[in-house]
């Protein structure tokens, strides 16, 4: 068994996607969130077919693609400094260097790159990543380049990703794109259009591909992974147009869950993200009947405050909420939940705060990612509403949001001190090189002596010890996972 996984790992290194043929280079980066990292492998696989590889050194790259991100100011303005340093790389060390601007910074603010900022040679929206090879051709003659037309149907469902910077072992996978929820303060909407879902057998065929390179866990991602919808393409809001059979062969996400716990027993899965909103109960049953399907939600809910849940336009109460999780305790025994949460959204008050502050210990979140609110140019509450919490009490308030999940995360890892977990091996710990880093099925950090298990093994450690996030433990035997 151990030397199979060896032989896959070694197979793995070999599909580093480097084709000696090809002599151009691309130094592609990707900012925000997973979905871009993984749409970045699908750029990636679609330069692969111009005759490009792939180069960690900037200065020798022939073309520079940014996947950016727009969910913050602040993640535009580090986009905007790396510009600069491209910039500067172009203008003293490779004149000859081509510069191009992908993801969500790209549809939010489209030919503003070209006119403005001199130094970006194409704008490629999150829909047109397969015009990548037109546009570069536009830009080889001399022409700058955009497309940033949002698409009605495109998944990228026949693109095989290539995996960058990748273990081997975790790989996301994606399911579906756009939102439709429009929730007041997020860009997201704008920046990757309506929602669409992606075929299953092409999803099922890339985790196959996956499993067959030694991949052990898939994350399916999607802004909304719960409103998975397949009825045979198309957008999530016309279902209702769709015909009796069409709507009799439908998969959900729950479905869809399924077949991939089924057809692919040794392999774990994760998904995100989902939305209280659309999360249904048959998920809960999925992740409660198959092992192999983890038991970590990320289910963000922004406050705790049912008139300011409004104002965001997300389409539950405080109480709906609790119930849900509720159930999730109910149905998923020991589930890990964790959170998104924005402090100082328009209007405000320190009662909502308080709401805020309150459902987290009501909750008791394993973990969470805690923002606080900036204003999106084009969101219904930029248009709608005045930002009217000062920049400080949303710092302050967001302090306390991160202080209080702090505390109540030590306290979740503390339950596994003295359990025996199961550790999806994924990498050498950054602290020792004695030894090895994983995750258990609830999606906590688990750290012990390498001794003589390898990357990608199932190992039941024993938890002597932990850190606020991480455990510390011994390896006792292989899984059967393996
Ligand atoms: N459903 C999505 C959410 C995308 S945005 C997903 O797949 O993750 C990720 C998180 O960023 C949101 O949940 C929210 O907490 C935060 N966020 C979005 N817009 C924001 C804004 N304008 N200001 C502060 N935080 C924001
Ligand atoms: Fe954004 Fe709300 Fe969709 S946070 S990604 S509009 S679910």
């Amino acid at each position: 068994m151990e030397k199979e996984i060896d032989e896959k790992i070694q197979g793995q290194t070999l599909v580093l996607e480097h084709k000696n043929e090809n002599t151009k280079k691309l130094f592609i980066e990707s900012y925000g969130c997973a979905m871009n990292f993984s749409d970045s492998e699908i750029v990636a696989s679609i330069m692969t077919e111009q005759g490009y590889n792939t180069t960690q050194i900037l200065e020798e790259a022939d073309l520079v693609l940014v996947n950016t991100c727009s969910i913050r100011d602040k993640a535009e303005q580090t986009i905007r400094k790396r510009l600069e340093k491209y910039n500067a790389v172009k203008r003293d060390i490779n004149p000859k260097m081509k510069v191009g601007v992908l993801g969500c910074m790209a549809e939010r603010l489209k030919d503003q790159f070209l006119e403005q900022e001199k130094i970006v040679d194409l704008v490629v929206g999150p829909d047109a990543y397969k015009d990548l090879p037109n546009l570069l051709k536009e830009v080889e003659e001399g022409r700058d380049a955009i497309n940033v037309i949002l698409s009605k149907d495109e998944t990228y469902g026949d693109v095989s990703p290539v995996r960058l910077n990748s273990n081997g072992i975790n790989a996301f996978v994606s399911i579906t794109r756009g939102c439709d929820n429009m929730c007041t303060f997020c860009v997201v909407p704008f920046t990757r259009g309506r929602e669409r879902s992606r075929e299953p057998q092409s999803i099922i065929g890339e985790i196959q591909d996956l499993w067959d390179k030694g991949f052990k866990e898939v994350c399916l991602l999607g802004q909304n992974v719960d409103s998975y919808l397949w009825y045979g393409g198309g957008l999530k809001k016309d279902f209702d147009k769709a015909s009796e059979m069409q709507k009799a062969t439908s998969v959900d996400f729950a479905q869809l869950l399924e077949m991939c716990a089924i057809q692919f027993p040794k392999m774990r899965f994760r998904f995100s993200t989902s939305n209280p909103q659309d999360m249904h109960e048959e998920v809960l049953h999925v992740i409660a009947k198959y092992p192999n399907v983890c038991n970590y939600i990320h289910l963000p809910v922004q406050s705790g405050s049912t008139r300011i849940l409004k104002e965001m336009n997300r389409q539950h109460t405080r109480e709906e909420y609790m119930e849900l999780i509720d159930k999730i305790k109910l149905i998923i025994p020991g589930c890990s939940i964790s959170q998104d949460m924005i402090t100082g959204f328009p209007t405000e008050t320190e009662e909502d705060h308080q709401d805020t502050l309150s459902l987290i210990e009501y909750v008791q979140y394993d973990f969470g990612y805690m923002f606080s609110y900036s204003e999106r140019p084009g969101t219904m509450a930029a248009r709608k509403m005045e930002d009217d919490v000062p920049e400080e009490v949303k710092k302050r308030r967001l302090q306390e949001v991160v202080d209080l999940q702090q505390k109540i995360s030590e306290e979740r890892t503390s339950r596994f001190l003295g359990q025996t977990v199961e550790v999806l091996i994924e990498r050498e710990s950054k602290k020792s090189k004695a030894e090895w880093s994983g995750r258990i099925s609830e999606n906590v950090v688990a750290v012990f002596p390498k001794e003589h298990y390898k990357i990608g093994d199932f190992v039941w450690v024993k938890v002597n010890n932990y850190t606020s996030a991480t455990l510390i433990g011994e390896a006792v035997g292989y899984s059967d996972m393996n």
